[in-house]
């Protein structure tokens, strides 16, 4: 496991609440695992708090990346082990040439060409097209995300963390991020994917639930994703085909005794 959490807690700053509460969750090497749960359950608190953000500092409980402890370590000796935090908000990064953004975060300064157009391809960006092009509005908001994507892939981490704020992967279609991310995943990264998007689950390959600050489940994608929609009380949305093509499909008496279980009836 590249990433364990263990009972993690979260308070505001202010002490007073607890944002997130004893949420423990562990993360295969090399997956895609999603983190879906209702607006305001805590997913982009417990981002930030991996990432070891100033004012996310947790009240009790550890993380573990590798095996090491690093719930103490601040945002740069996290980064530093292979940790990367992308689309935390719409960059600040208008101005600089796409191919200087990309490469701040290179460390293989001799390779810095090769990296820079192997990260624009794997986003899906031809390099030709892509190089001498500045970061301003003349990009649409589909590619300014693919740039962004494609900093954090250069930086070659180990894990990145995917916070999709509200209108993030809108602009990629699903078909794309499929394949953007087989191909990151052929680079030995793990995806940790914070999202809204219900057809995620063709990409996701395990997933955990947030619920109320709470971790309530995880497993393969499908049934984190049943569970929530059962949870949620989202009947039909339960029984659309969100997972064919995946190992796992329900039929509608599972699905139907799922949700029956849920909303105690
Ligand atoms: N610094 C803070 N002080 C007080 N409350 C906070 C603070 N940060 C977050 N919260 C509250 O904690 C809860 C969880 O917030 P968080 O942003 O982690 O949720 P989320 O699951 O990412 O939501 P969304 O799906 O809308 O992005 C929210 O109710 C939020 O208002
Ligand atoms: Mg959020």
């Amino acid at each position: 496991m590249i990433l364990e959490v263990k009972d993690l807690t979260v308070p505001t700053i202010d002490q007073k609440c607890l944002i997130v509460n004893k949420v423990s969750f562990g993360v295969n090497e090399g997956s895609i695992h999603a983190i879906i749960g209702p607006n305001g359950s805590g997913k982009s608190t417990l981002a930030y708090t991996i990432m070891g953000l100033n004012n996310y500092k947790p009240s009790g409980g550890k993380i573990y990346f590798d095996g090491i402890d690093i719930t103490d370590m601040n945002i740069t000796e996290r980064a530093k082990l292979g940790i990367t935090l992308a689309w935390q908000e719409p960059a600040r990064i208008d101005g600089l040439s796409i191919p200087k953004y990309i490469s701040l975060g290179i460390n293989d300064k001799a390779n810095i060409k090769d990296i820079i157009r192997e990260a624009l391809d794997i986003v899906n960006l031809e390099p030709e097209r892509y190089m001498n092009r500045t970061i301003d509005e003349s990009l649409s908001g589909g590619e300014r995300k693919r740039v962004e994507l494609a900093a954090a892939i250069a930086m070659r981490p180990r894990l990145i963390i995917l916070d999709e704020p509200d209108s993030g992967l809108d602009f990629i279609v699903i078909e794309d991020f499929l394949n953007i991310f087989e191909k990151i995943k052929e680079l030995n990264m793990t995806i940790l994917l914070i999202t809204h998007r219900e057809d995620i689950g063709t990409v996701a390959d395990y997933g955990t639930l947030i619920w109320r600050g709470d971790s309530l489940l995880t497993d393969v994608f499908p049934k984190v994703m049943l569970k929530y929609c059962a949870k949620a009380g989202l009947k039909e949305f339960c029984k659309r085909k969100l997972f064919s093509g995946k190992e796992v499909c329900f039929d509608e008496d599972y699905i139907d005794k799922i949700f029956r279980e849920e909303q105690g009836l």
